[in-house]
């Protein structure tokens, strides 16, 4: 898979998601689904969406004991999703063994990527809260190698941290970056942005973009200029 614009559709219900996606009639993006809308809506959702021909991100972070991580990513394996997720905090062992539940007889598999440290984690929560001493930066490579090590394909990450994951973990090692908004747009409640071209400038293989488009007053429109931008 190549560099690609996955729209994060952080939506409540059903309705609003079709409804949204519906208005996409001829690319068809890119799709990250969350846990407030799988929870609300189950499995379904995802075999409808991917009926309607998108490729889908399942950003559902697992974090568990490593024999029910694995069981739970052979259920996700089976809903033929095309990126799902974890918590490289689970540990190596973890990792490794939901890349075991994620590989089909045949061999193929969904990608898997980590999170490394939430932005929502700072130095003081992670040294108060977790007993974390160490400097986030480096706790944030640290979790990526080991994902790597475990032969996960890559971790979401800040833009910018892109480049530094890639120096450490090797070009192929994809990043997924959100916190991406237009030059002329609103940030939100995001803290380090970076436009789409920008993103594409330091190396990120794919941008997950929420409000910028869901929002968008015409966001196909939004949509194609991100596109345009980060992919060319
Ligand atoms: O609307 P916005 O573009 O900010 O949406 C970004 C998406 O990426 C949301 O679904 C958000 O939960 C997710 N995300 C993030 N920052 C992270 C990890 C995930 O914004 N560090």
């Amino acid at each position: 898979m190549g560099k690609d614009v996955i729209v994060a559709c952080d939506f409540a219900g059903k309705e609003q998601t079709l409804e949204f996606l519906s208005l996409f009639t001829d690319r068809k993006p890119f799709v990250k689904i969350g846990m407030e809308l799988f929870y609300a809506e189950g499995p379904e959702i995802v075999r409808e969406i991917k009926k309607r021909g998108h490729k889908i991100f399942l950003d559902l972070k697992l974090h568990d004991i490593p024999n029910t991580v694995k069981k739970s990513m052979a259920v996700l394996s089976r809903l033929d999703v095309d990126i799902c997720n974890l918590h490289a905090a689970g540990t190596v062992r973890m990792m490794e063994a939901a890349l075991e539940g994620l590989t089909r007889e045949d061999g193929t598999r969904p990608l898997l990527i980590a999170v490394t440290q939430l932005t929502s984690t700072d130095q003081e929560s992670m040294e108060n809260d977790l007993l974390i001493h160490e400097p986030i930066d480096k706790v944030v490579m640290h979790y990526a190698l080991n994902a790597r090590n475990a032969g996960l394909d890559g971790v979401v990450c800040s833009p910018l941290e892109a480049e530094k994951v890639h120096s450490i973990c090797g070009r192929d090692f994809l990043t997924v970056t959100p916190g991406v908004r237009f030059a002329d747009g609103d940030i939100g409640d995001q803290k380090r942005v970076m436009t789409p071209a920008a993103a594409k400038e330091i190396g990120s293989d794919y941008i997950v973009v929420g409000r910028p488009i869901t929002a968008a007053d015409d966001p196909v429109a939004a949509y194609k200029r991100c596109c345009d931008e980060f992919i060319g």
